[in-house]
């Protein structure tokens, strides 16, 4: 069995307001990330994927708030600390890769010395020695000619590169959780195969928690060890990764297992499953993904189904969904 969680969210619920409406973002997220364990985050766009990492850090954009919940790193509960407190936890306990490199990296201040301000602002180093773990960093994340590199602007790097420096970023913190969105969306699929190498690396070697966002099932299967499922703010289902593959349990999971990516769109391209991603200022009543589901039947226009476990670890939200029989295939 699992040690305790070193992440552990619970009800977590995020709302926007729409109008007169109210938008429930997330809605009542529960997740945990062990040690040295990648848990993928997948779904749609729109379904609240990015939102839910922006909760954990506080930072979810106005107007935006978190209704409730709690998020626990290694015991601590963030949401109720003060912004001070709050910003010792931020990188050194936990990091975030977001998901477009956009403003995260400040333009007008080397790489290197952006990499250096993140590890003296939670580690005791000096100077010269953060400046080598930097370009150690920046070597490890894959940038050629780190040395020189170190020493340039934002401007002169590539996008990809740019994602690379925001990764080195957050691990040069030494952090125990990274919350990656799509960190590897924009790169081209080499790039992309070193950088989840390396999460994966520093998830075996160093025993980084991983949570990463993305809607490419095949970075899912190649490094993830848990998946949850995410639709309209909520986890439909999670289970371990082959548990996932081998038998997906959410009628939506399934969509998502069997969605071809459209003609003319890239490999890892979002998957285009039939019907629209729901509006979330106005979801149907019952299970959300009544209407796009193949298998709905009458109560499911009604009624709001509740996880329901199938195994340990392994949870479905559909009315169809049948526990496995005590003494069964249950492992317990
Ligand atoms: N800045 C915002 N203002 C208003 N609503 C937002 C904002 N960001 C997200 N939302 C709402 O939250 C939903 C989930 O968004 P997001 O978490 O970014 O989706 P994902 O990352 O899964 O693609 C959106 O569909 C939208 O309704
Ligand atoms: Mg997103």
């Amino acid at each position: 069995m699992p040690e305790a969680a070193v992440l552990q969210v619970e009800d977590l619920v995020v709302e926007f307001p729409r109008g007169r409406e109210r938008v429930l973002a997330a809605d009542g997220v529960s997740l945990d990330v062990q040690r040295g364990e990648i848990v993928g985050l997948i779904g749609e766009s729109g379904c609240g994927k990015s939102v839910t990492a922006l909760a954990l850090f506080r930072l979810v954009p106005e107007p935006g708030r978190i209704v409730r919940g709690t998020v626990r790193l290694a015991g601590v509960e963030l949401l109720g600390l003060s912004e001070r407190e709050l910003r010792r936890h931020r990188g050194a306990g936990i990091a975030y890769v977001p998901q477009e490199p956009g403003e995260a990296l400040n333009p007008v201040v080397r790489i290197g010395s952006q990499i250096v301000d993140v590890m003296r602002a939670h580690r005791d180093v000096d100077r010269r020695a953060a400046w080598r773990e930097a370009v150690a960093l920046l070597r490890r994340v894959g940038i050629a000619d780190p040395e020189r590199r170190a020493r340039q602007y934002a401007h002169q790097f590539s996008g990809g590169m740019k994602q690379r420096a925001l990764i080195a970023m957050a691990l040069a913190a030494r952090p125990k959780v990274l919350v990656a969105d799509e960190p590897t969306t924009a790169l081209d699929p080499t790039i992309q195969a070193g950088i989840l190498e390396l999460l994966a690396t520093l998830a075996r070697e160093e025993s980084l928690g991983v949570l990463l966002i993305t809607h490419d099932l095949g970075v899912v299967a190649s490094i993830c060890d848990r998946v949850l499922v995410m639709y309209a703010g909520r986890i439909v289902e999670r289970a371990a990764v082959d548990e996932l593959f081998a038998d997906p349990g959410h009628p939506y999971t399934r969509a998502l297992l069997a969605a071809v990516p459209r003609p003319g769109l890239r490999r890892g391209a979002l998957p285009a499953i039939p019907g629209a991603v729901p509006d979330l200022a106005a979801l149907p009543p019952g299970c959300a993904f009544h209407p796009r589901c193949p298998v709905a039947i009458d109560a499911c226009r009604q009624v709001e189904p509740a996880p329901v476990e199938l195994a340990p670890g392994r949870s479905v939200r559909c009315l169809l969904a049948t526990p496995s029989a005590p003494g069964g295939d249950a492992r317990r």
